[in-house]
């Protein structure tokens, strides 16, 4: 028996068998779009889209900016399957709701997961516009009991004590390197780390501070838990966040954070973080998890 925000194994498999029939397409690679940054999947060819509210048991995203659709299609010939709009704790789903879809994308036979977010930066020297390729993150909900995996283990996907010190796949985040460089804008893009919070509300000076001491390069409100789930089931990890503001770590600084100041700067570097996925799909390897440089 589940309790009532229990997801069983054949919910799972329920949506995948669902999507599994009505497309040909069998994607080896998710990506989930950030805020702002939904326009990854219209890179995609051979589109075929899903609106969320047409998917049975797929979560309903609430937010703006986020668009709620699932579209799969090729990118560089490699077969996709791209989430316009994810799902947030903050906006009540259950994180078992909010990583629903990492492992639907599992059940379709995805092997690697590509994760985009808007962030906050802490990191001295980051400027709104950078993008980050995240080396390793900092759960805060999770270090205070709030985990996907939380409940019953299901051993078809995972262990139940499952290691997360290589949740960033390395060889992937060298290759991203690699492209930055050939592509010529090595000077806005950083590596680091990044901290998820609950939110809605943006962060306290102190609160910023803190996360700063604790070498937090940027901060979000998602990313965490998909991540989590993703290498629990063995998917291959990557994660970029695009820098749309500095949080404030001052008393005297004047300026403050908004929703619609993070979407105009998603829109600036959107092509730019376009291009650095599309490279990054085309020269991995989806075959035997590894790549070709
Ligand atoms: N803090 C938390 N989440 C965010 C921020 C921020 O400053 N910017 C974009 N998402």
């Amino acid at each position: 028996m589940h309790s009532k925000d229990q997801i069983s194994h054949d919910d799972y498999k329920n949506t995948a068998d669902w999507l599994l029939a009505q497309t040909k397409q069998r994607p080896k690679v998710a990506i989930i779009c950030g805020s702002g940054l939904g326009m990854l999947a219209d890179a995609l060819k051979c589109q075929e889209t899903f609106h969320y509210s047409d998917i049975p048991g797929f979560p309903q995203s609430t937010v703006q900016g986020h668009a709620g659709r699932l579209v799969f299609g090729e990118l560089k010939g490699k077969p996709c399957v791209c989430m316009q709009g994810r799902f947030h704790m903050y906006e009540g789903h259950t994180l078992c709701k909010t990583t629903f879809p990492v492992r639907v994308f599992k059940l379709l036979g995805v092997e690697t997961l590509i994760v985009t977010n808007a962030a906050g930066s802490l990191a001295d020297g980051y400027q709104p516009g950078d993008i980050m390729i995240i080396k390793d993150h900092i759960n805060f909900p999770g270090l205070a009991g709030l985990n996907p995996l939380n409940g019953p283990n299901d051993d078809k996907f995972g262990p139940r004590f499952p290691a997360m010190s290589g949740a960033y796949d390395k060889d992937l985040c060298r290759l991203a390197t690699e492209i930055v460089k050939q592509m010529g804008v090595s000077q806005f893009v950083r590596e680091g780390v990044y901290a998820m919070v609950g939110g809605p509300n943006f962060e306290t000076v102190a609160e910023a501070r803190l996360m700063h001491r604790l070498g937090v390069d940027a901060v979000g409100m998602s990313t965490a838990p998909e991540v989590i789930v993703a290498t629990h089931c063995g998917l291959r990890v990557f994660g970029l966040s695009l820098i749309t503001n500095k949080v404030v770590k001052s008393y005297d600084d004047t300026e403050s954070v908004n929703h619609e100041g993070v979407l105009e700067v998603s829109k600036l570097r959107s092509h730019t973080l376009q291009s650095l996925v599309t490279e990054l799909v085309g020269r991995m390897d989806v075959n035997n998890n590894t790549h070709t440089v």
